[in-house]
């Protein structure tokens, strides 16, 4: 059992974002979930966690998204830490500070793309070197998302989105998000796609081979034409103006648009950096989004990373 508190060590980890490139829901389980195949897609948006020893736990938020983050122990970080200091018989808490500029409930795996940082922080702050196999199941036991969010990339997730298969794609895609002010809820997403679909379900969900297609080509256009999101027509529903914000976009020369899982957030697939600029600024000037980000992906899972302040020191040392 390790436990005090050693003083002066902090560890910060770097968390990405995803896209649903795809996500086809099948029907209901018993269990509340949905058995689903979609396909993850990390991009350049990040979260940053700094865990360092302390007394009791706490977490501190800033960045763009701070101010919607859970303080208490409902916080999925703080839940990452603390399973994995139960799987591994630390007996130890920490101060927990997250940059938060992933949305908060936007679709993109906000709170869990925080848990899956939380526990590559906590392994590494703890010394435990925990087997990938224990890391990934703590993150399926955390929610949906969170193994996606430690293994980065583009990959197949089936189940209710916790068994992932990595996919092979070539290139690197430009994408503009629109996001939101106000999150929507994933379990009433699912519920509307539910009532919406009611009598047609799809009983057994796949990838689509126009999907692995385009993937496969690295082709910007073959996989603006695939992208599909079963959820969007009851995002649709629940936010009737998103419909605007896809309109928009097309008609300014995106490949494609989807909403991003249970939305609102609304990823535009453009041709390169130039067109996704141009998109971008014309969605600023809109009144039809209250922020734009522009990001590349795929990107890699959550990461240990030297702190900005250090790397600017040392800049030759950079691990990321
Ligand atoms: O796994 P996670 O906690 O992120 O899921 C949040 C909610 O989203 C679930 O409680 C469920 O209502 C819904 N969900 C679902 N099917 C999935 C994933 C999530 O119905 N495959």
């Amino acid at each position: 059992m390790t436990s005090g508190v050693p003083q002066g060590r902090s560890v910060t980890v770097r968390v990405p974002a995803k896209i649903n490139l795809e996500l086809t829901v099948g029907p209901l389980r018993a269990d509340g979930y949905h058995d689903l195949a979609t396909v993850f897609h990390a991009v350049s948006l990040y979260d940053e966690l700094i865990v360092e020893p302390a007394q009791d736990w706490t977490v501190h938020a800033t960045g763009d998204f701070g101010a919607l983050v859970p303080r208490g122990s409902d916080n999925l970080a703080v839940r990452a830490m603390q399973d994995l200091a139960h799987a591994a018989g630390v007996d130890q808490a920490a101060r927990i500070e997250i940059r938060k500029q992933i949305p908060v409930a936007g679709g993109m795996a906000g709170g869990s793309a925080d848990a899956a940082a939380a526990l590559v922080a906590a392994d590494a702050l703890w010394g435990l070197a925990t087997p990938r196999r224990v890391l990934d199941e703590l993150a399926a036991g955390l929610g949906s998302d969170v193994p996606f969010a430690l293994t980065g990339g583009t990959a197949m997730g089936s189940g209710r989105g916790e068994r992932l298969a990595p996919v092979l794609t070539h290139g690197t895609f430009s994408w503009v998000l629109a996001l939101s002010e106000t999150g929507l809820s994933t379990p009433e997403v699912y519920a509307e796609c539910d009532r919406l679909r009611e009598g047609s379900l799809v009983a057994d969900p796949r990838p689509s081979p126009g999907m692995m297609a385009a993937l496969r080509s690295g082709s910007a256009a073959a996989l603006g034409r695939a992208l599909a999101n079963d959820l969007q027509p009851a995002a649709l529903r629940l936010r009737p103006e998103l419909g605007d914000v896809v309109d928009f976009g097309m008609a300014r020369g995106a490949l494609g648009a989807v909403v991003s899982g249970s939305g609102p957030t609304v990823a535009f697939l453009t041709g390169g950096v130039e067109p996704a600029l141009d998109l971008a600024a014309a969605l600023q000037e809109s009144p039809l989004a209250s922020s734009v980000r522009r990001a590349s992906g795929p990107v890699h899972g959550a990461r240990v990373v030297i702190p900005s302040a250090e790397r600017r020191e040392h800049p030759a040392g950079r691990r990321s």
